[in-house]
C-alpha cells in the first residue's frame, strides 16, 4: 500500500500497487506499508490477518500477504466496505490454493451487511435445516467453519498515522527537483510544469513514467533500456477534473482508478443521455486490469502508449476525445482518433510534447456511444477483441450521419473501420445496413491467418458479432427514444445486451458434526485453522527464498535451448564470463557423477531434446547479473529430424516412452454385435500449468567437510530430490540433506522436478564451492517444469436405443514430452481409472505415452484423472445424444448400481457412489433448475443456459503397497512438548496441522503441545512422495503409531498416578528410563496391479463425488460465467490454455498469456456438502480428497456443452459436435454456428503456418 498527501485537497490517499511495477525512486514522498507493518505474530496480528486465518483464507500462504494488503488498503479508505468492494479489491489478486470463496468470506466479515448466507434476498440461510427437507435428524449437517465471535473489532483509530514530516515535505513551497543517478540510469523528478518541459526538451527520447505499467514490462520484457527517467507524476497540473457545457476534461496524471471516481460522479451528475462515452469507459474500467493496476496506471499514459489491446482508447475515439498537449512552444489540442490509434506520424505528439489532459466530451440526443470487449477472463485479462463504437443520426431518424468503429486486439495497433463506416453513411440503421456494415468491416478489420496471438477464425467471428450487439443496442436505444417509429428488437435478442456481472461469491461447506460427546480438547472432526496460517497472513511464514543470504552466495540463472529438437555444435560462453560479477558457467561436463539420472538429463549434453532444456548455468553475485549474463551464452546449434511436438506427428512416428497398458473385461468385440448403435469419436484434452504461486526455488549449501551438501527447497518428494543430487555428484546418499518447510503451493509440480533443478543448482554449487541460490522466474519456470499432459482419446462404443452402453473400446494418448519424468504412471492411472462410476460390461482400455520434443509433463493434481475421466462424460453424454435422452438419464442406467468387480477386477460398493449422484440431483434441485433453463433459452436467442451433473468414483493411493508406506518421529521433551516429524510435505493442504491432530488425539494433550517443523531425509529417510491424496492418510498412520508406542511405554506410569498431569507423567517416565523418543511406521495399504493379467487390488479404496454446474453462455461473444481443487479443474476444463508454436516453443509463460480463475470466475453460489460416510481402512475415516475435486470442475464443461447443444439445436444443427477442452470463449463461439461464423473468410491450412497449434 501506498500512502500519499495531496496538498492541493490536503487529503491522505491510500492506494494498493504491484511492487514489482512501482520504480523505488517513484516513492519519494511516499509512505509505503507492506504486510509486516500492518500486524506481526511478535506484536500484534492485524484483524484483516486474523480473520483471513480463521476463515481458512490460506491455505500454501505464498498469496496471503498480498490478499491481506488488498483487503487493508480497501479498509483504510473504507472500514465499512460493501461485499462488491472486497470483490473488486481482490480482483487483482492470485490464489491457485483456496478457489478464493474463504478468502472473499474473510473480507465480507468487515461488511455491515449480514454475512450469514442469504438466499437472493430471502433474508434466510440457505442450509437453514428446516428449509431443507433432504437433511434427515440423524444426519446432522454443520455449516461453520469458524467463529465470529473470536474476531477483534476493527478499530481504525489504530491504524498507524501519516508520517507528518511528508505533509511538511509535500506542502514545501520550495521544491526541487530531485535527481537520482544510478550505475547506467538517471531519474528525475520536475516540481513545475515549465520545469518538466525544460527536461521533456533537453532529453526527448526520456519516458515520463508515470503509473509504470508499459515502460515497466517493456524494460523486463522486451529488454527496452532508457538512460534517463522523467517522472511528473505529482505535478498538480496533470491532476484536475474539469466540467463544462460541452463536456469533462481530466488531468493526465490521473489514475485510471481515479478516473472511474471522476466517471461515476460525472454519470450521476448528468442525464444519462450526455454520458454514454463515460459509462462506456466506466465499465470497461471495472475489468482493466485488476486494482493494483488501475490504481497506478495514468490515463495519460494510457493514452499515449495505445496499447492494441487498449480497452479505453477505442471508446475515447468514438466518443471524439481529444488530448491537450503542451510543450514550450505551447499548448494544441490534437484528436484521439483512428489516425492518431494508428500511429500516424502525422497525427502523433511531437517528441518534446507532454499530455496535459483528455477531453471528453458529451453525447448527444441522436448519438449512441458503446464500448464491447471479450476476454479469456473477466477481470485481469486483456481482450480478445474490443471495440468502440458510435453513430450519430440526422435528428429524430434512423439515417446515419456519423459512425465510426474502433477495434483492439486485431493488429498491431487499435485499427478504424473508418472506410467501411463512411460508406455507410446517410444509410438507415437497419439489417440490410448490418449485412453490408459486417462484410465491409471484415474488409477493413482483416486478421491474417497467421496472425500473432492466433485465434484467427474467432476474432473474425468476434468483429461482426460485436458489430451485431452495437447495432441490437442502437436499435433498443432508437425504441426507447420514440417507440412508435423505431421498432424495438425481438424479445428474445434484449439479454445478450446485458454483460455478465462480476458476482460477489457465495457458498456453503456442509459437513458431518462431531460427536457431542468427544471430549473437547480433541480437535480431529472439527475445521481447524492452518497450523501455520496466522504467519501466512502477517509474512512471517518462512518460504525458501525468505532464508536470509548466507556469506559468499552466488544466484544462479539458467540458459535454456531455443530449439526443439537439435545437435549443439558450440557454446561460447565468453561474452558472459567477462560480464561484473560472474562466478561461473556450468555445463554438463562440470556433473562429476550422472547427468543423466533414469532418463532425465540435467544439463544438455551433444543434443537438445526441447525447447526450454536447460543447456548451461550462470553463477554470479546477484541474480541481476547472472541473468545479464546468461542472455549472452551463444549456442550454436543444426536441427535434427524429426521434431515431433504433437501426439498426432508422435503417433505418425511411433514415438512412445513406454509399452501400452492395457485392461479389458467382458468380450468386446462380441458386445458390439449385438447393439442397436455404435458410434466413434475422438476427444483432444488440453494440458495445465501447475501456477503454483511459489515457482520452483532451491538453496544448495555445500558443506566444508566429507563432501555434505544441504539443499532446502519446496518439493513434495525430498528423498527423491537426495537420490538425483547424489547421483549427480557421486556421492552416497548419506552425505546429502534435503530440507522441506514448506511449499507455496505444488499440485504435482513439485514431485519429480525440484530433483532435477535441485541436482542442476548441487553441481553449481560443487563447481563453485559457494551456496547456490536458485529461484526460477514464473516465465522459466512455466517454461523448463511443464504440466499436465494433454490427452488425445478415441473411442468406440456400443449401446442400445434405451441408453444402456454394452460396449466400449477406448484408447488413450498422453503427450509425455522429451523424457520418462511420471509420463508411465500417469498411463496406468488414466487406464486404471477409465471407466469412472460406469458399468460397462465389455470394456477394453489401452494406453500409450507418447515421447515428443517438449519439456516432459509430469504429476498434476489427479494424475491423469481429470482428462481420463472427461473422455468417459463425453461418450456417455454422446450416446444420451444418439438415443434422444438427457444425459443424466443415461449416466444413472449406466452407473455402476451393486457391489461389483472393476474392469481390473477389483471388488468395490457402488452404495456411497450412487448416494452422492441422488444427493447432488436433490440438493441442485437438478430438475428443477433444468427446467427453468429451458425456458429461459426457449425465451432468449443469444444466451443459453447450460446444466449438468457428473458422477465421481476416484481411486485413492498407489497399486503397488510399498509406495503407500510412511514413517514419523515423535519425540517428547521433559517439559511435556511434543515434536512430531513425519515424510509428509506441506504444501498448504494442511498436513501439519493434520498430524497435530492425529498426535493431540492419540497422546491426549492439546494441540499446543504440539510442534512440527519441517520434514527432512535427516529426520525421516526413504520417504515417497506427499501426493495422490495420500499424506494424511499414510502419514497419520505413521505418527498414529509413534504416539500409540509412547503411549503403550507411559501406561504403568499413568496406572501408578492416574489423576497426574501429562508433565508429572513425563518426568516420571523419565526417571524411571522409559525413552521418549521413537519413530512410527506404516507399511503401507495392501494393493497390487498385475498388468500382464491386467488384474489387481490396485487400490486401497475409492472415494465418490458428484457435481452440479449451471452456466448461462453468450453465444454471440463465448462469454461464460464456480473450493480449491474445483476451481482449479474449473480453470483447466474453461479457460487455462497453453499455446505451443508448430516448432514447439511455449508461448504462455506468465499470468499475461495464461489465465488460471480469478476471484471474479469462481461460482456465484457455491455449495458443498462432504457426505457422511464411513471408511474404516483409513485413520479416524480419512478420506482422501485433495485431487478428487478436481474432475468435478467437468460438469462446468459439460454445462457448457448443455447450453451450446441448446443454441445449436435452435439453429437447426442436430449433429453431434466433438468436444474438447478446454470449452474456451473461442471454443463456445466457434461451435454456436451462426450467420456470423459463416461470413467470416475461412483460408486453406495448407497455405499457412499457423501461429500456435494444439498438441493434445
Ligand atoms: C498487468 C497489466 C494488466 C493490464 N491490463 C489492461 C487491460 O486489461 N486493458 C487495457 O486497456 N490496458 C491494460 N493494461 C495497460 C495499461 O492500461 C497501460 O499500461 C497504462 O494505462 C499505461 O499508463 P502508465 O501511467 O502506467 O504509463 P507509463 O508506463 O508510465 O508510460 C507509458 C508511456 O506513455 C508516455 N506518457 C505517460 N504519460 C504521458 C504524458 N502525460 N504525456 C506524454 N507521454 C506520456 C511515457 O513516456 C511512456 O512512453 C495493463 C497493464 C498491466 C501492467
Ligand atoms: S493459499 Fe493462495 S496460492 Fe496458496
Amino acid at each position: 500500500m501506498v500512502s500519499r498527501y495531496y496538498p492541493k485537497t490536503k487529503k491522505i490517499h491510500h492506494y494498493p500497487v504491484t511492487a514489482c511495477l512501482v520504480p523505488i525512486c517513484s516513492l519519494y514522498g511516499a509512505a509505503v506499508t507492506t504486510v509486516e507493518g500492518v500486524g506481526s505474530i511478535k506484536t500484534r496480528i492485524h484483524p484483516v490477518q486474523e480473520r483471513l486465518a480463521k476463515c481458512h483464507g490460506t491455505q500454501c500462504g505464498f498469496c496471503s500477504p498480498g490478499m491481506v494488503m488488498s483487503i487493508y488498503t480497501l479498509l483504510r479508505t473504507h472500514p465499512e466496505p460493501t461485499p462488491e468492494q472486497i470483490t473488486e479489491a481482490l480482483g487483482g489478486n492470485l490464489c491457485r490454493c483456496t478457489g478464493y470463496r474463504p478468502i472473499v468470506e474473510s473480507g465480507k466479515t468487515f461488511c455491515v451487511e449480514s454475512t450469514v448466507c442469504q438466499v437472493k434476498g430471502s433474508g434466510r440461510c440457505c442450509m437453514e435445516q428446516d428449509e431443507r427437507p433432504f437433511v434427515t435428524r440423524q444426519e446432522k449437517m454443520c455449516t461453520k467453519l469458524y467463529d465470529e465471535d473470536e474476531f477483534q473489532p476493527l478499530d481504525p483509530s489504530q491504524e498507524p498515522i501519516f508520517p507528518p514530516e511528508l505533509i511538511r515535505m509535500a506542502e514545501d513551497p520550495n521544491k526541487r527537483r530531485l535527481a537520482f543517478q544510478g550505475e547506467r540510469t538517471t531519474w528525475l523528478t520536475p516540481v513545475t510544469l515549465d520545469d518538466l518541459l525544460d527536461l521533456k526538451t533537453q532529453f526527448p527520447k526520456a519516458p515520463l513514467v508515470m503509473g509504470n505499467t508499459t515502460v515497466g514490462p517493456s524494460m523486463k520484457f522486451r529488454d527496452e533500456f532508457h538512460p534517463v527517467f522523467i517522472s511528473p507524476l505529482w505535478l498538480p497540473e496533470l491532476h484536475f477534473v474539469e466540467t463544462t457545457d460541452e463536456g469533462v476534461t481530466i488531468g493526465a496524471g490521473y489514475s485510471l482508478a481515479q478516473l472511474s471516481d471522476a466517471l461515476r460522479f460525472i454519470v450521476l451528475e448528468q442525464p444519462k443521455m450526455k454520458t454514454r462515452t463515460h459509462r462506456a469507459l466506466l465499465r470497461h474500467l471495472r475489468t482493466l486490469a485488476g486494482a493494483q493496476i488501475r490504481n497506478m496506471a495514468t490515463l495519460g499514459g494510457h493514452v499515449v502508449s495505445r496499447p492494441n489491446y487498449s480497452d479505453l482508447n477505442p471508446i475515447l475515439a468514438a466518443g471524439n476525445a481529444t488530448i491537450n498537449v503542451i510543450s514550450k512552444e505551447g499548448e494544441r489540442q490534437i484528436p484521439l482518433d483512428g489516425r492518431f490509434l494508428e500511429r500516424s506520424p502525422e497525427a502523433n505528439l511531437k517528441s518534446e510534447e507532454i499530455v496535459l489532459s483528455v477531453h471528453i466530451p458529451y453525447s448527444t440526443q441522436w448519438h449512441f456511444v458503446w464500448g464491447l470487449r471479450l476476454a479469456q477472463r473477466h477481470e485481469n485479462a486483456f481482450a480478445i477483441v474490443n471495440a468502440g463504437m458510435s453513430v450519430r443520426f440526422e435528428d429524430s431518424t434512423d439515417r446515419i450521419k456519423a459512425l465510426q468503429m474502433f477495434y483492439g486486439s486485431v493488429g498491431p495497433t487499435v485499427v478504424s473501420a473508418g472506410q467501411a463506416c463512411q460508406r455507410l453513411i446517410g444509410r438507415r440503421w437497419d439489417d440490410t445496413a448490418l449485412s453490408d456494415a459486417c462484410r465491409w468491416v471484415l474488409d477493413a478489420v482483416y486478421v491474417p491467418p497467421a496472425a500473432e496471438g492466433g485465434l484467427v477464425e474467432y476474432r473474425r467471428t468476434l468483429i461482426v458479432s460485436l458489430l451485431f450487439k452495437f447495432y441490437l443496442k442502437v436499435r433498443r436505444g432508437l425504441n426507447k427514444m420514440d417507440p412508435q417509429k423505431f421498432p424495438d428488437i425481438p424479445e428474445n435478442f434484449t439479454s445478450v445486451l446485458e454483460d455478465f456481472p462480476i458476482e460477489t461469491p457465495q457458498g456453503i461447506q456442509m459437513f458431518q458434526c462431531v460427536d457431542p460427546k468427544q471430549p473437547p480438547q480433541d480437535p480431529v472432526g472439527h475445521p481447524v485453522m492452518h497450523q501455520s496460517a496466522i504467519k501466512h497472513a502477517t509474512g512471517e511464514a518462512v518460504f525458501v527464498d525468505d532464508m536470509p543470504p548466507i556469506a559468499q552466495e552466488l544466484f544462479l540463472a539458467v540458459v535454456t535451448s531455443t530449439r526443439a529438437h537439435a545437435k549443439i555444435v558450440s557454446i561460447d560462453a565468453s561474452k558472459a564470463l567477462a560480464l561484473p560479477g560472474v562466478v561461473d558457467v556450468i555445463t554438463a561436463e562440470d556433473v562429476p557423477g550422472n547427468n543423466n539420472h533414469k532418463g532425465e538429463v540435467l544439463y544438455a549434453q551433444n543434443e537438445v531434446i526441447c525447447v526450454g532444456q536447460i543447456v548451461c548455468t550462470v553463477a554470479a553475485d546477484t541474480y541481476a547479473h547472472a541473468r545479464e549474463a546468461a542472455k549472452k551464452v551463444k549456442i550454436a546449434y543444426e536441427d535434427i529430424e524429426p521434431r515431433i511436438i504433437t501426439i498426432e506427428q508422435a503417433l505418425e512416428h511411433n514415438s512412445f516412452l513406454f509399452a501400452e497398458k492395457k485392461i479389458e473385461k467382458g468380450n468386446v468385440e462380441q458386445g458390439f454385435k449385438y447393439v442397436d448403435q455404435i458410434i466413434e469419436g475422438e476427444v483432444h484434452v488440453e494440458g495445465q500449468e501447475h501456477f503454483y504461486m511459489e515457482t520452483q526455488t532451491i538453496l544448495a549449501i555445500p558443506k566444508e567437510e566429507d563432501k555434505e551438501m544441504v539443499l532446502h527447497l519446496g518439493t513434495q518428494y525430498p528423498t527423491h530430490v537426495q537420490e538425483f543430487v547424489a547421483a549427480a555428484l557421486n556421492v552416497p546418499r548419506s552425505r546429502i540433506a534435503c530440507h522441506m518447510k514448506r511449499a507455496g503451493g505444488a499440485f504435482g509440480g513439485k514431485v519429480t522436478k525440484p530433483a532435477v533443478l535441485g541436482a542442476v543448482s548441487a553441481v553449481a554449487a560443487n563447481k563453485t564451492g559457494r551456496p547456490i541460490r536458485f529461484v526460477l522466474e514464473r516465465g522459466d519456470d512455466m517454461l523448463i517444469t511443464a504440466g499436465r499432459h494433454p490427452l488425445l482419446a478415441r473411442y468406440k462404443v456400443g449401446f442400445m436405443n434405451n441408453g444402456v452402453i454394452k460396449a466400449a473400446d477406448v484408447e488413450y494418448y498422453i503427450n509425455g514430452g522429451c523424457t520418462p519424468d511420471e509420463s508411465e504412471l500417469v498411463i496406468e492411472f488414466v487406464v486404471l481409472k477409465s471407466e469412472n462410476a460406469y458399468n460397462i460390461p465389455n470394456f477394453r482400455c489401452r494406453g500409450r505415452p507418447c515421447k515428443t520434443n517438449l519439456p516432459s509433463n509430469t504429476a498434476f493434481r489427479g494424475f491423469g484423472f481429470p482428462q481420463a475421466a472427461v473422455v468417459v462424460e463425453a461418450y456417455v453424454s454422446a450416446v444420451a445424444a444418439q438415443c434422444n435422452l438427457p444425459p443424466e438419464e443415461v449416466k444413472e442406467i449406466n452407473m455402476y448400481k451393486t457391489i461389483s468387480k472393476t474392469a481390473y477386477k477389483q471388488t468395490f460398493n457402488p452404495e456411497p457412489l450412487r448416494r452422492c449422484w441422488k444427493e447432488c440431483l436433490e440438493k441442485s434441485s437438478f430438475h428443477a433448475r433444468k427446467l427453468a433453463a429451458e425456458e429461459f433459452n426457449k425465451k432468449n436467442y443469444w444466451k443459453k443456459r447450460g446444466l449438468a451433473v457428473v458422477p465421481m468414483k476416484f481411486t485413492v493411493g498407489l497399486p503397488m503397497t510399498f509406495y503407500n508406506q510412511a514413517a514419523a518421529l515423535v519425540h517428547i521433551y521433559l517439559d511435556g512438548s511434543v515434536l512430531v516429524i513425519h515424510g509428509g510435505c506441506e504444501m498448504g493442504q494442511g498436513l501439519y496441522t493434520k498430524m497435530i491432530q492425529v498426535a493431540s488425539r492419540e497422546l491426549n494433550i492439546p494441540q499446543s503441545y504440539i510442534h512440527l517443523s519441517e520434514t527432512s531425509t535427516v529426520t525421516v529417510p526413504n520417504t515417497f512422495f506427499t501426493a495422490g491424496s495420500m499424506g494424511t492418510d499414510i502419514n497419520g498412520k505413521a505418527v498414529q503409531n509413534a504416539c500409540q508406542i509412547l503411549m503403550a511405554r507411559l501406561q504403568p506410569v499413568i496406572r501408578k498416578n492416574p489423576k497426574g498431569s501429562w508433565e508429572d507423567w513425563i518426568a516420571k517416565a523419565f526417571q524411571e528410563s522409559i525413552s521418549l523418543s521413537t519413530t512410527g511406521y506404516f507399511k503401507g495399504y495392501q494393493t497390487n496391479m498385475d498388468w500382464k493379467k491386467e488384474e489387481g487390488d490396485a487400490f486401497p479404496y475409492y472415494v465418490y463425488g458428484a457435481s452440479c454446474s449451471e452456466v448461462e453462455v453468450d453465444c454471440l461473444t463465448g462469454a461464460h460465467k464456480i473450493e480449491g481443487a474445483f476451481v482449479q479443474g474449473m480453470g483447466f476444463y474453461t479457460i487455462e490454455e497453453l499455446k505451443y508454436s508448430p516448432e514447439g516453443v511455449l508461448y504462455s509463460r506468465g499470468p499475461d498469456d495464461y489465465k488460471i480463475p480469478t476471484v471474479s470466475e469462481i461460482p456465484e453460489e457455491f455449495y458443498v456438502t462432504l457426505v457422511r460416510s464411513q471408511n474404516p481402512i483409513a485413520i479416524y475415516s480419512s478420506k482422501g480428497l485433495g485431487e478428487a475435486g478436481m474432475f468435478l470442475g467437468s460438469s462446468v464443461l459439460f454445462a457448457i456443452y448443455d447450453a451450446v447443444t441448446a443454441a445449436r439445436r435452435e439453429r437447426g444443427l442436430t449433429k453431434t459436435f466433438t468436444l474438447s477442452s478446454p470449452a474456451t470463449p473461442e471454443l463456445i463461439r466457434m461451435t454456436c454456428v451462426d450467420q456470423f461464423t459463416d461470413m467470416i473468410p475461412r483460408d486453406d491450412p495448407s497455405t499457412f503456418t499457423p501461429w500456435s497449434i494444439r498438441v493434445s
